[in-house]
């Protein structure tokens, strides 16, 4: 799974990379691990010189996530940029139609740039040609909501006045024939500015988080399983996900926690008979560890939602077996309810306040994230009216 890098210079001569500026709601660790960095001094953010992309590929590997700011990207600068990751890789993330499959819970929020794998996501009417790319204008997008995917909702009231939720932490993947692309592109175009929301996570915790509207919320996997105890740490490096097939389909009809993190279990997902044709040998099987190519460290990279069954190794037999140690001879769970509550306790406490950092998206910032290494939420309650636009790119291979 560990993937050859371009040999990399420690730096392209005239880059330069500095911290992301940081909110006081970020803490320490993520200040600590220099978690997001800003990148300036590329000559031509549509086609970068060899040493300034294997320079960039290292940062972002390293940081995992990257920010290029009022930079001048086109659709086909943002499709060659990201392809650069991985040459072999030339679909878009959910796969070559540009669009998911009619009964994905995927399918209204998604709108294809034509000629290219580039969707537009976002809010609102928009109709400023540079924008559309050659997309029928007017054309409308819709923010996706917490309102209609959670089982419960910040009410109207609340909304109004700027409360809101992480609407679905996720890794960019289909999760179903392609593997998870390795990097994610997004390219931001029109977005309100100055404006405040605050997360409530509803969970019974009375955590918060300030978020600037319609910012990409991050958390690293380091972080997440670094952070766990000995003994979840031990059951997370020693199981496989098996995700269900189309899972953005299958999960449809069921509706998820108030964090946006997996799924509250209560019988409701599409059963396997009414899915979109599909096969075994596309189901996907995935670590819940995956190993970072630059520093070799490993993050917990699960997407909670699709998840369906854990695949768990037994204890080697050189490991020492504690009281505390959670199925030493290993276990196939099937169990829904089981299976989502161990994996949410073991990504729940990545998620707190201050290991999450937010991206104030400003016109023709360009960020890029490390899809196999960070988990990334959309948050924000849209007016109607207020108009959001986003260039969204990954590319997916089909087999790891
Ligand atoms: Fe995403």
């Amino acid at each position: 799974m560990t993937v050859p890098l371009t040999h990399a210079p420690a730096a392209a001569p005239g880059i330069t990379v500095r911290p992301v500026p940081c909110p006081p709601s970020v803490g320490k660790r993520v200040r600590d691990e220099r978690f997001g960095v800003v990148v300036s001094g590329i000559d031509d953010i549509n086609n970068l010189t060899k040493d300034e992309f294997a320079a960039v590929e290292r940062l972002l590997y390293t940081h995992g996530f990257v920010v290029f700011e009022d930079v001048d990207l086109t659709p086909a600068g943002q499709y060659a940029l990201t392809r650069a990751f991985d040459p072999a890789a030339d679909e878009y993330g959910h796969g070559k139609v540009g669009r998911p499959d009619p009964k994905s819970i995927l399918h209204p929020d998604l709108r294809n740039i034509p000629g290219t794998p580039v969707q537009l996501i976002g809010n609102g009417v928009v109709t400023d040609e540079h924008i559309l790319q050659g997309l029928q204008g007017p054309c409308k997008l819709r923010h996706p909501s917490h309102q209609s995917f959670h089982k419960t909702q910040v009410s109207d009231e609340d909304s109004a006045k700027g409360f809101t939720r992480f609407y679905r932490w996720h890794i960019d993947a289909a999760l179903y024939e392609r593997d998870p692309p390795k990097v994610t592109t997004l390219y931001g175009l029109q977005m309100p500015q100055a404006k405040v929301n605050t997360v409530r996570y509803d969970d019974g915790t009375g955590d918060e988080l300030a978020v600037p509207l319609g910012g990409t919320a991050f958390v690293s996997g380091k972080i997440m399983f670094d952070i766990l105890p000995a003994e979840l740490k031990s059951l997370a490096v020693r199981t496989r996900v098996r995700y269900s097939p189309h899972p953005y389909a299958w999960m449809a009809p069921a509706k998820a926690r108030s964090t946006g993190l997996g799924m509250i279990s209560e019988g409701k997902e599409m059963p396997d008979e009414d899915l979109p044709p599909w096969k075994e040998e596309h189901v996907k099987t995935l670590p819940v560890c995956w190993k970072n190519p630059v520093t070799g460290q490993l993050h917990f990279q699960v997407h909670p939602s699709g998840i369906k069954e854990l695949l768990i190794d037994p204890l080697p037999s050189s490991a020492t077996r504690t009281d505390s140690t959670l199925y030493p001879d290993g276990a196939h769970l099937t169990d829904l309810v089981e299976v989502r509550e161990l994996m949410y306790r073991m990504q729940r406490p990545g998620i707190a306040p201050e290991l999450v950092y937010t991206v104030d998206w400003k016109p023709r910032d360009l960020a890029l994230f490390h899809n196999r290494g960070v988990l990334h939420s959309i948050t924000g309650a849209f007016a109607e009216d207020e108009v959001r636009a986003c260039e969204s790119r990954q590319s997916s291979p089909r087999h790891l």
